[in-house]
């Protein structure tokens, strides 16, 4: 389509719609650094390539739609959070945001814990042999045979979320004979700055145990009391994609403020807090986040403060990254189907993908970006919104962005920053078959999840 065959097109922004977005790029074919991964550049005609490898060579060997990995992109940046923090604090991956063997593998071998929440989590880190004593097990109703199996297979530690589930591991521990390492997970009444289904630190919620009323010291003080835990430390996890630090300073403070407290009460000065995840990315070229050695300077500075205000000895921090370092890791790579413009309103562009690989913006009203990259093009910016296929309205997988005009059937398209709660929160809704997982470096491409196929959906299908 060009432009002069659409002379009406709302490509401009004193005709654009109601919506949110920035004024169309100068250019369409530049990929900001700050939403791709770090080895995305575009080859001598035009195509962009990750890891050396090219999209349209990619689109050929896996198909669409798939999500691209950097390993490389993904290794720096679990080195860089590791480096950030040095030996005197540990970093736990929180699995939730992507995990397969291949990644745990990587994070093995870049010096990284693992934070999971769930049976499915754990049988994966085990499976791809990482020492369980590295392994941190969340989650706010973990069932009796997934408390077993962490206490059997011998967890680093389990953070207990529950007056309930202090009781259940106990005595779970002491009938297989063990005393488990646990944290104890606080809310501390923090109202981070994020959308409400993934602020997880204020009061009316299910996680954790509130400060608020004592609830908090009395969880500690039933917890010391039960031979079979270990008790080392607090955990405070105040929501995700977050980029102001003061939610954290304020975390920090009524943690150390409760280690005070139980120092007082019980004499005994807990070794750990881990301060959770949470650290937000840039999904547009609008979002600026912090680097891992300014989170790190900032979060240690802020604890050591308070322990000094608060005589106490500074404890072992841990934070627990999930998206900061898959989320720029990965983009979606799309087919365009069908290009269909609303006269006065904008083009809906509907790729062979949707809401079954990417939920975020349908759940959160999360912003992303696009580019075209199977070729460059001058044309003009057009105003879109890229659709998936399926039975929905809301099936949006970006809500308001500016491709060329010419874009056509069979091009290419790439939504960047996507390695983080995507593939992790994938559906088969419609019978969506869940795409790959390709992982790219020095210009070999491996698959490391493969797509699902309609034998994988049949199998299940038992009746
Ligand atoms: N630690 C705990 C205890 C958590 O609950 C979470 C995320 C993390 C760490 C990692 O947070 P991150 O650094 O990745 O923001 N599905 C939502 C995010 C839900 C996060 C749940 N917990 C999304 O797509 O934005």
């Amino acid at each position: 389509m060009s432009r002069s065959a659409h002379p009406a097109g709302p490509r401009h922004a004193d005709v654009l719609p109601e919506g949110h977005y920035a004024a169309p790029p100068v250019d369409l074919n530049a990929l900001d650094p700050k939403v791709w991964a770090q080895t995305v550049t575009r080859d001598e005609d035009g195509v962009v390539t990750v890891g050396g490898v090219d999209v349209k060579t990619l689109a050929e060997e896996v198909g669409t739609p798939a999500y691209v990995l950097d390993e490389e992109d993904f290794r720096a940046r679990a080195r860089a959070w590791r480096t950030a923090f040095g030996h005197d604090a540990d970093v736990f991956y929180a699995g939730k945001a992507f995990l397969s063997r291949a990644v745990v593998r990587w994070l093995d071998e870049e010096g990284l814990n693992l934070d999971v929440c769930s049976g499915g989590e754990l049988g994966t880190a085990l499976s791809a042999g990482l020492a369980p004593d590295r392994i941190a097990f969340h989650g706010n109703n973990k069932t009796p045979a997934e408390i077993r199996r962490a206490v059997e297979a011998g967890v680093g530690r389990i953070v207990l979320d529950s007056f309930q589930e202090i009781v259940r591991v106990a005595h779970l521990a002491r009938e297989l004979g063990k005393r488990q390492r646990v944290q104890i997970r606080v809310t501390v009444g923090v109202e981070a700055h994020t959308h409400e289904f993934i602020a997880t630190a204020h009061e009316d919620q299910k996680f954790g145990i509130p400060l608020a009323g004592g609830q908090a010291a009395e969880a500690v003080r039933r917890a010391l009391q039960l031979d079979s835990l270990d008790v080392i430390g607090i955990h405070s996890h105040i929501g995700s994609q977050i980029f102001d630090m003061s939610g954290f300073e304020v975390a920090a403070h009524r943690v150390v403020g409760l280690l005070k407290d139980i120092r007082d009460e019980h004499g005994v000065e807990l070794p750990e807090i881990d301060l959770g995840g949470g650290l937000g990315i840039a999904y547009t070229s609008e979002d600026d986040p912090r680097e891992p050695h300014e989170i790190a300077k900032a979060l240690t500075e802020i604890v050591t403060r308070e322990c000094e205000a608060a005589r106490l000895r500074t404890p072992r921090i841990s934070v627990e990254p999930g998206r900061a370092i898959a989320g720029p890791t990965a983009f979606t790579l799309y087919e365009v189907g069908t290009v269909k413009p609303l006269e006065g309103l904008r083009t809906y562009v509907s790729v062979d993908g949707g809401m079954s690989d990417n939920i975020r913006t349908a759940l959160y009203d999360a912003e992303y970006s696009v580019a075209l990259v199977s070729r460059t093009s001058d044309a003009e910016p057009m105003l879109v919104r890229v659709v998936g296929k399926h039975c929905e309205s809301g099936d949006i997988v970006v809500k308001d962005a500016f491709l060329p005009a010419d874009l056509a059937p069979g091009d290419l398209i790439a939504v960047p920053a996507t390695g983080a709660y995507c593939r992790s929160m994938a559906s088969n809704y419609n019978h969506a078959l869940r795409p790959p997982v390709v992982a790219v470096r020095e210009g070999e491409a491996r698959v490391i999840v493969r797509r699902e196929t309609e034998e994988d959906l049949l199998r299940l299908d038992v009746g």
